[in-house]
């Protein structure tokens, strides 16, 4: 047939069937990249993976960690004598076998055979509690270290002037993470008494919008017996952006409780969910160990700010938050920052 056909009607047939082509190429490249985002099935969780350009020796990216790590043990006898041989071995032994294991000065970590998916800080207010921290550091770099993470751990300890104050030292902890050059998508807010007991816990934020309580069955209560759903504090996890859109804590909360409350209205008033690891089903993997102490005096008005201070996390918290830092150094197990607190209530001088 073509052999018969004059030749510009060849020279035409050719034009068309080369301008459907491309007609086809062009649309089918739209379509693609319209539904690109559909064909991505990972959930929307806060990922620092993609700003990382690490390469190991041979110039080839490091893969992705794994959701679950290869590393993990399992269950930790967190027993009285567990507790003391931590405490008790040489602090010098310690420093040199978390360096080999890879823990960087100011006690950040990076695993060499994979990107993980956050970076995770994780900020522990203190006062007058040496014997529990070196217990938390002792144990919690190499259960951290197991699950594979990118995490920093911040220790704000607040001078002795005025009654410990939680959430200011919460609230420090986070513009003090925001200076570090690395980005932190993820902030874990740990009481330092508080000991994960399973390695199968869950260190990571869940996507924007739903901070986790990771405390709510602990050996305090009779048989781990989990505590109610409005409980939100010991041990939290939320994304640095949610952390920042409630506004931190309140800086009210002098001495002992109410700033846990305070945060839980903060979060409900913005319509974030707050979820619990394995929602549902409480099992042996979420528990935690508490080291022994004696308990906190309340603070006397916790109860009338916990009232007064609902509906104004717009003007307490990060943005009137001051603070003076007395000393600040990159330990061989954490960042160390060492607070005089300022009272909202008083003028800056
Ligand atoms: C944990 O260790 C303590 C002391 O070593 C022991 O008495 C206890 O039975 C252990 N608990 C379990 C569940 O193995
Ligand atoms: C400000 O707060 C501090 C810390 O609790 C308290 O001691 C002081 O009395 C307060 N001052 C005023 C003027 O309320």
């Amino acid at each position: 047939m073509l052999l018969h056909s004059p030749p510009y009607l060849f020279v035409s047939k050719v034009i068309r069937v080369l301008i459907i082509g491309f007609l086809l190429i062009t649309v089918s490249m739209q379509y693609y990249n319209y539904h690109k985002s559909k064909f991505n099935c990972v959930e929307s969780v806060p990922t620092h993976a993609n700003d990382l350009q690490t390469e190991d020796g041979d110039g080839q990216s490091v893969p992705l960690c794994p959701i679950i790590s290869p590393k993990l043990i399992g269950w930790t006898n967190l027993s009285a004598e567990t507790m003391s041989s931590i405490l008790e071995e040489d602090g010098k032994v310690v420093e040199l076998r978390m360096k080999e294991a890879g823990l960087e000065a100011g006690g950040k970590y990076e695993p060499k055979e994979c990107r993980s998916q956050q970076r995770v800080a994780i900020i522990v207010p203190v006062r007058d509690r040496r014997d529990h921290l070196t217990v938390f550091l002792r144990y919690m770099h190499p259960f951290l270290q197991r699950k594979q993470m990118s995490y920093v751990i911040i220790v704000v300890e607040q001078s002795e002037h005025f009654p410990f104050n939680r959430g200011m030292l919460m609230n420090i902890g986070f513009k003090e993470v925001q200076l570090f050059k690395e980005k932190y998508q993820c902030l874990i807010l740990h009481d330092v008494d508080m000991l994960p007991e399973h390695d199968g816990n869950p260190y990571t934020c869940p996507e924007e919008g739903k901070p986790r309580q990771m405390a709510f069955s602990m050996n305090y209560f009779k048989n781990y017996t989990p505590v109610g759903e409005g409980f939100f504090g010991a041990v939290t996890a939320i994304s640095t952006a949610d952390f920042q859109r409630i506004n931190g804590f309140s800086n009210a909360f002098w001495g002992w409780g109410g700033e846990d409350e305070n945060l839980y209205h903060r979060v409900v008033s913005q319509k974030l969910t707050v979820v619990r690891p394995f929602e549902g089903r409480p099992l042996h993997s979420v528990r935690y160990m508490m080291q022994s102490h004696k308990r906190a005096v309340p603070s006397p008005g916790r109860l009338d700010v916990i009232k007064g201070g609902r509906g104004a996390f717009q003007t307490d918290g990060l943005v009137n938050l001051k603070y003076q830092k007395l000393d600040y150094q990159l330990k061989p197990l954490c960042t160390h920052v060492l607070v005089d607190l300022q009272p909202s209530n008083m003028s800056a001088t």
